[in-house]
């Protein structure tokens, strides 16, 4: 998730929960020109976010590719591969305006003919696995119904289902519905992915949906960090979160140099991760209230005791 799942927080998750996530989809690196002729440090900036030496230590990652952009892609799939990655995920389910706009993440669902443009001229030419991310659709859960059999022509490691549209952004209700639909029309191994917050969000999707090959967490793994132990019944304490936060509230201090970006970026992450702990929500608000960076760091510190 951009701005969260970044590998600043994946080292400290692997740290404090070794091996809990099986691997990461690394948030969205966005499809630009004249990647190759960009200077060797521009590049690295670019990829920081993926780069092995950055990574050591961290939840294996997948990286993920926004844009369609076929030469761009490939020249992309170049580089990870380079880097030692063996599969790129595809994302078309992003829903900010500024990309659905240009036809890219979930803009890019009502239309068919894209869809398979990127793929013919991509699959031949990239070297990792190719895996895909998808909504139901940027308006209409109908437009998943004409991706489908364009995805099934291409050698997918695996299409990941988000049942939302890219309208309804984050909110309102996953459709399972339409998803218990889908499922067994997709030939790719299928990861469900929406609103998995809770241990029985899990129960309740493995039961309904045997077929589904995996399941993505997203914001829940912020909601509730242990949760990928507490479903394979490794009940973690609430002391276990504790260290996790006040341990990511370290990194950030160390790794983002200016103090009004750290407060920032620690407000971030408390707006979700502060459901984790037993406090209220009045509680969490003085955090993201306060403006000075030791009141804070007090303030979490003290909530995490
Ligand atoms: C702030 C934010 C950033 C996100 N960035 C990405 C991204 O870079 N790539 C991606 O595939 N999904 C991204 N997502 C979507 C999540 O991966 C996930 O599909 C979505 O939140 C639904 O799952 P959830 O209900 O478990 O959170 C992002 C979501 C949020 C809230």
């Amino acid at each position: 998730m951009q701005g969260l799942t970044e590998v600043l927080f994946r080292r400290v998750y692997e740290e404090c929960f070794p091996e809990a996530v099986a691997r990461a989809v690394a948030p969205f690196l966005s499809l630009t020109h004249n990647l190759q002729q960009a200077s060797p440090r521009a590049r690295a900036l670019f990829l920081r976010d993926v780069l092995p030496e950055n990574n050591e230590d961290s939840i294996p990652v997948i990286p993920q590719i926004l844009g369609k952009e076929p030469e761009e892609f490939v020249e992309l799939d170049h580089m990870l591969y380079d880097l030692g990655y063996r599969e790129v995920n595809w994302n078309m389910g992003c829903p900010m305006r500024a990309v659905t706009g240009k036809h890219r993440g979930s803009g890019i669902l009502p239309y068919p003919d894209e869809v398979r443009m990127v793929l013919d001229a991509v699959v031949p030419k990239i070297k990792c696995q190719l895996s895909v991310k998808v909504r139901l659709g940027l308006r209409d859960k109908v437009e998943i119904f004409r991706i489908i059999p364009i995805l099934n022509d291409y050698p997918l490691a695996s299409v990941t289902v988000h049942p939302r549209t890219g309208r309804q952004q984050y909110g309102g209700e996953v459709d399972l519905e339409t998803f218990g639909q889908v499922l067994p029309m997709i030939k790719a191994p299928v990861i469900y992915n929406g609103d998995i917050c809770t241990v029985q969000d899990i129960r309740r999707i493995e039961t309904r949906f045997p077929e589904v090959a995996d399941i993505m967490v997203g914001r829940g793994l912020l909601y509730h960090p242990t949760l990928p132990l507490d479903a394979a019944g490794e009940q973690q304490p609430v002391t276990s979160t504790k260290h996790f936060i006040r341990r990511l509230m370290e990194d950030i201090k160390v790794k983002i140099p200016h103090t009004e970006a750290q407060i920032k970026k620690t407000k971030e992450y408390w707006g979700l991760l502060w459901k984790s702990l037993p406090i209220s929500e009045m509680q969490a608000r003085e955090v993201l209230r306060a403006q000075d960076v030791n009141i804070v760091d007090n303030l979490i510190e003290g909530f995490t005791q």
